[in-house]
């Protein structure tokens, strides 16, 4: 009844009342740079269906995701909170790790769940495996999981095909832990994944429950969190050779087609109208892989670092009929897509301290953002450093820069982990649109204007900082092999005994 009346309200522009509450369908690329869709400018990646979707949606100029890694992005992104908050951080969970998301954080899924939706999840959890599989999502109000539970390089890929007919992965994956799995809700399918059939087989569990939800006549939310475009690259035959790009662009294509996929689903089964599908990134991309690697465009550095080139990605949100097609400029970010959806849904949003807005004035192009600053931890957060950067308006100021590993080999010397932690006093201040790039400090001196921006900047960090309340770091738990998710348990010598 209460998401009837809301409906009825959310589409009242369009004179049209649906008594069906809308479907929720979110991409999540993976190592994603701002410069690697052909919408975002590439000259040779092949993503038409992204492209499609850009067109005919609302394309984002200035969207951030929370960190410059992986897992801590992920945990803000389905909570709507800074990772600081959840304790997801430093870096990234491994396949023994013994934390992971805290149980008690109410994700997207569990939003959803009171009002009937189904729920899945296909892909990249990375937010934690733990004692036979407390942590994955099937825990965290998923119904349905069907996924690497982590990076597909965090087991050895030598001996692994990345692409038809027999070529090997390229590049060193970890050793000495057991071999990705492919885990279907919490039981481990196969072992090592076959990377030439997994887009397949997450095409096909997301094809059949958007069809069995509709068959249902159940309101849905999928999350797709996509390996591609994580290192090493890896497609099958439909995608292999198919781009100009080479490894990386048939990768990217391999999703692309998914999408592509799943939005004639949805039209098929004439839901199309009534579903947001909305596509973003988990952190910019990780330069180190040269070629192999994304693109930043004319951003700053990648993955790893607080430069605009490691946080800022593509977003695309569509929904014919209700969303106009157009470029927004407005800032926006990961953390506010739980809010705008719970507010799509008519859902109540968890009682603890977001870090979100609605962006549905946004979307239906009826106002601005409200979201006014976005704040840059570093991979590893700390009490005693706080934020690296702050962006208010188009003004965007580092207190802290450092390089990272993820973004070496490229020809910027502060991008790679030569560039040691550096201490600004005063921050360097960059006007973001004048200089995406954020090559060109703009002066203090003589400024009173640019001045009293840094006046402003420093008083929205401070009163950020003085309410944010750090949790208890999960990664830090550390790491027991017994973990490792195993197909076989008990056997011996671990990890190689886990191949099934
Ligand atoms: C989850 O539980 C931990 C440990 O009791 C607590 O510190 C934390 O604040 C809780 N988080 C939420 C979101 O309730
Ligand atoms: C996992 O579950 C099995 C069966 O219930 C139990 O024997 C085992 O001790 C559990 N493992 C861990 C690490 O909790
Ligand atoms: C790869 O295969 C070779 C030959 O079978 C073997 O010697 C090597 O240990 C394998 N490497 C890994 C990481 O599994
Ligand atoms: C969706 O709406 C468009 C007009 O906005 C219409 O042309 C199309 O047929 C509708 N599709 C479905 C599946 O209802």
């Amino acid at each position: 009844m209460a998401y009837l009346l809301f409906t009825c309200l959310v589409l009242y522009v369009l004179s049209i009342c649906s008594a069906s509450p809308p479907n929720f369908v979110l991409f999540f690329a993976d190592d994603l740079g701002f410069g690697d869709l052909g919408c975002y400018g590439h000259p040779s990646s092949l993503t038409p269906n992204l492209d499609r979707l850009a067109a005919g949606g609302l394309r984002f100029t200035d969207f951030y995701c929370t960190s410059p890694v992986c897992s801590p992005s992920r945990a803000s992104l389905l909570t709507g909170r800074y990772q600081t908050r959840s304790g997801i951080f430093p870096g990234v969970f491994y396949p023994g790790s013994i934390g992971g998301l805290p149980l008690n954080e109410t994700t997207i899924a569990e939003v959803l769940k009171p009002l009937g939706y189904a729920t899945a999840a296909v892909g990249k959890w990375h937010l934690g495996y733990g004692a036979n599989g407390t942590f994955l999502p099937t825990q965290q109000g998923f119904d349905q999981y069907l996924g690497i539970p982590y990076s597909h390089d965090q087991g050895p890929c030598q001996n692994l095909t990345c692409f038809p007919p027999d070529v090997k992965c390229f590049g060193l994956c970890d050793v000495g832990v057991v071999t990705v799995p492919l885990v279907h809700n919490d039981k481990i399918k196969q072992q090592p994944v076959n990377f030439l059939d997994l887009e397949k087989s997450y095409s096909d569990f997301a094809t059949n429950f958007i069809i069995t939800s509709v068959k249902k006549n159940q309101p849905f939310f999928l999350y797709y969190p996509s390996h591609h475009t994580h290192y090493p690259q890896y497609a099958g035959t439909r995608a292999a050779g198919h781009s100009l790009r080479g490894p990386f662009g048939d990768a990217l294509f391999e999703f692309d087609s998914t999408i592509g996929n799943l939005i004639a689903t949805l039209e098929q089964m004439g839901v199309i109208n009534n579903t947001l599908v909305f596509f973003t990134a988990d952190n910019g991309p990780e330069l180190m892989r040269m070629s192999r690697g994304g693109n930043s465009g004319p951003l700053r550095c990648g993955k790893g670092t607080t430069y605009d080139g490691g946080m800022r990605e593509p977003a695309i949100a569509f929904w014919p009929g209700v969303i106009r097609p157009g470029v927004t400029h407005e800032m926006a970010s990961t953390l506010d897509i739980l809010p705008t959806i719970a507010s799509l849904a008519g859902a109540k949003l968890p009682p603890v301290i977001l870090d979100g807005f609605d962006m549905t004035d946004l979307l239906f192009h009826k106002g601005k953002s409200k979201r006014e600053a976005m704040m840059f931890y570093p991979i590893d957060p700390n009490e005693k450093y706080g934020l690296f950067a702050v962006r208010l308006g188009k003004y965007k100021a580092h207190f802290y820069t450092r390089g990272a590993t993820h973004s070496a080999t490229t020809p910027d010397q502060d991008c790679s982990d030569f560039a040691v932690l550096k201490v600004h006093n005063p921050p360097l201040i960059f006007d973001l649109e004048a200089d995406p790039s954020e090559h060109y400090p703009l002066p203090l001196d003589k400024r009173p204007d640019i001045q009293a921006v840094l006046v402003q900047i420093k008083k929205v960090k401070a009163q950020f900082e003085a309410t944010m309340i750090f949790g208890e770091s999960q990664i830090s738990k550390g790491e027991n092999p017994d973990l490792e998710p195993c197909c076989s348990p008990g056997c011996s010598p671990k990890p190689t005994c886990c191949h099934c």
